[in-house]
Order: structure tokens, then C-alpha cells, then sequence
């Protein structure tokens, strides 16, 4: 196969989080951000380099550096690709989310083009560096320790934190990594008709891999707290998962330093 051919096989028949196009391949994701993205207020990131912390298969690191014109983007992620969970999961629940995991690693099913193409796992976002020539660069790593990462003038962090225990070393992270600003878009936001006073909310979802909701405000304190500067909200929105019939509601802040 040539190099487009094994590129399409990914894109056709690989398991992605994201919709992404290629040429006229359209990979089927989790979520597709592919019109949505340029809704999202995300602001010009001209010349600037980007730290994306849960960066998974890099359609936002794409999205940044083709469509915002930044510099280069660093991917962070805590998935290995070897077909481990790579989420903090609770013990009792570890079982359930590994069998789960390995459904989600096509690389055995498409080891031939994955080799054609010199990957050695399914790290889509290496393929789409690959596949569009993209300034950026992969580093597995979790957001609780950025100490061995450089500081970016621009932070993101994408509907990771509903994944962690603990938001606030999270947030702190990305404060200590952070020259100009940070964006944080924040998955399952909460909200409450009756929440009068807009306190900051946080709910446990009861779920051992999936773990809190928060409330707009809660996540705008803690960015606070950490030394977030004009914290300011740029987007509410809901995006349908593409399997069922059922929208996610989203909030995107921006901190600065
Ligand atoms: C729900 S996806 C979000 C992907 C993308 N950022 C977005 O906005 O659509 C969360 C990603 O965070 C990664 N992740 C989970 N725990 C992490 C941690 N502690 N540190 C870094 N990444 C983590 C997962 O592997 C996954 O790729």
C-alpha cells in the first residue's frame, strides 16, 4: 500500500476519539468536533507554542497549529498505547475499565499499515503528525507531574478533568507551566437551575474512572486560587456522542498568567 493508502486503512477502520478528516476519509470518533471547533472562541495563537495536556489522538494540537497559526504544540498524555487503562481508575473498578480498554487498541487489526507507516503503536496523534507534517511533539506523561516539561505560553486541557481525583494539582500543573494563558475546557460541566448564588459546585458522580462534574464557577475558582489572573468564560456549548442520541454539556475558561 502506498503512504496515503495506509493512512486512509487508519483513518476508515482504526478506533478514534475523534472525527477527523483526511483527504475525503472521515475517521468515525467518539465526538466530532470537525465544524464545532471553529465555534469555540479558541483565541489566535500566532507564533506561540502550545503545552496540550490529554491531548489524545491531537485534534486540538492540529486544530492549533493549522488553523491558529501557533508555533508548536507539545502533547501530553497518559496513555501508553499498549493497551492499558489510561485513566486513574479506582481498584474495585480496574477490572471493568481494562476489559474495556483493550477493545479500544486497534493496532494488532492494522499492524500492517501502522508498520508501512514506521508507528510502533496506535498513537493517532503521532500518525496525524505524520500524515499532515505537523510541528508537534508527543510525551506520555500525566498532568499531575508537568515538572519535566518546559513552559509554554499557552496552556489546554480538554475535558480531562472530569478523569481526575484531584482537579486542583491538575489546574496547579498547568499554572506552573503557563507563560501567557491557559484554556480549559471542562467536560459534563455542572449546572444548577437553582443555584441562586452561582456557588461553586462539584459532583461525584459515583463513577471510579469518570469521577466529578464541576460547575463552571468551581473550576473558574480553582484557576483563581492557583494564580489565574482575569479568569473569564469564552464558550458553553454541548456536543452529541456520536454513538447515542445525547449531547455534552461544555465550558471553556481562560486564565492568564
Ligand atoms: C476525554 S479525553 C480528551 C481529549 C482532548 N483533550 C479533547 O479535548 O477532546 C482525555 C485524555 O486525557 C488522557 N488522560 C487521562 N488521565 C490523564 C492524566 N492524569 N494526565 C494526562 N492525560 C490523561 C486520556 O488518555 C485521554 O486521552
Amino acid at each position: 500500500m502506498s503512504f496515503e493508502n495506509d493512512v486512509k486503512n487508519i483513518f476508515e477502520n482504526g478506533i478514534w476519539y475523534h472525527s477527523v478528516n483526511f483527504q475525503n476519509v472521515k475517521s468515525k470518533g467518539t465526538f466530532d468536533y470537525t465544524n464545532l471547533v471553529y465555534e469555540l472562541n479558541l483565541p489566535n495563537m500566532k507564533n506561540k507554542t502550545v503545552l496540550d495536556v490529554g491531548c489524545s489522538d491531537g485534534f486540538f494540537s492540529k486544530f492549533f497549529l493549522e488553523e491558529l497559526s501557533a508555533d508548536s504544540v507539545t502533547g501530553v498524555d497518559f496513555n501508553e498505547y499498549d493497551g492499558s487503562v489510561a485513566f486513574d481508575v479506582i481498584k474495585s473498578r480496574e477490572d471493568g475499565y481494562s476489559e474495556k480498554y483493550k477493545t479500544q487498541n486497534d493496532y494488532e487489526k492494522l499492524k500492517n499499515s501502522y508498520l508501512n507507516l514506521d508507528l510502533k503503536d496506535s498513537n493517532k496523534f503521532n500518525l496525524l503528525k505524520k500524515a499532515f507534517e505537523l510541528n508537534m511533539i508527543y510525551k506520555t506523561g500525566s498532568i499531575y507531574n508537568l515538572s519535566k516539561i518546559d513552559s509554554h505560553d499557552i496552556t489546554f486541557c480538554g475535558s480531562l478533568l472530569e478523569h481526575l481525583r484531584d482537579p486542583i494539582t491538575a489546574i496547579e500543573q498547568l499554572y506552573f507551566k503557563t507563560n501567557d494563558y491557559c484554556i480549559i475546557d471542562i467536560s459534563n460541566s455542572l449546572k444548577r437551575k437553582f443555584n441562586f448564588f452561582d456557588k461553586p459546585l462539584i459532583k461525584y458522580t459515583g463513577a471510579g474512572g469518570n469521577f466529578y462534574h464541576h460547575s463552571k464557577k468551581a473550576i473558574s475558582l480553582i484557576m483563581e486560587t492557583v494564580g489565574f489572573k482575569n479568569v473569564d468564560s469564552i464558550k458553553s456549548y454541548k456536543i452529541k456522542i456520536e454513538k447515542y442520541d445525547y449531547k455534552i454539556p461544555h465550558e471553556i475558561l481562560i486564565g492568564y498568567k
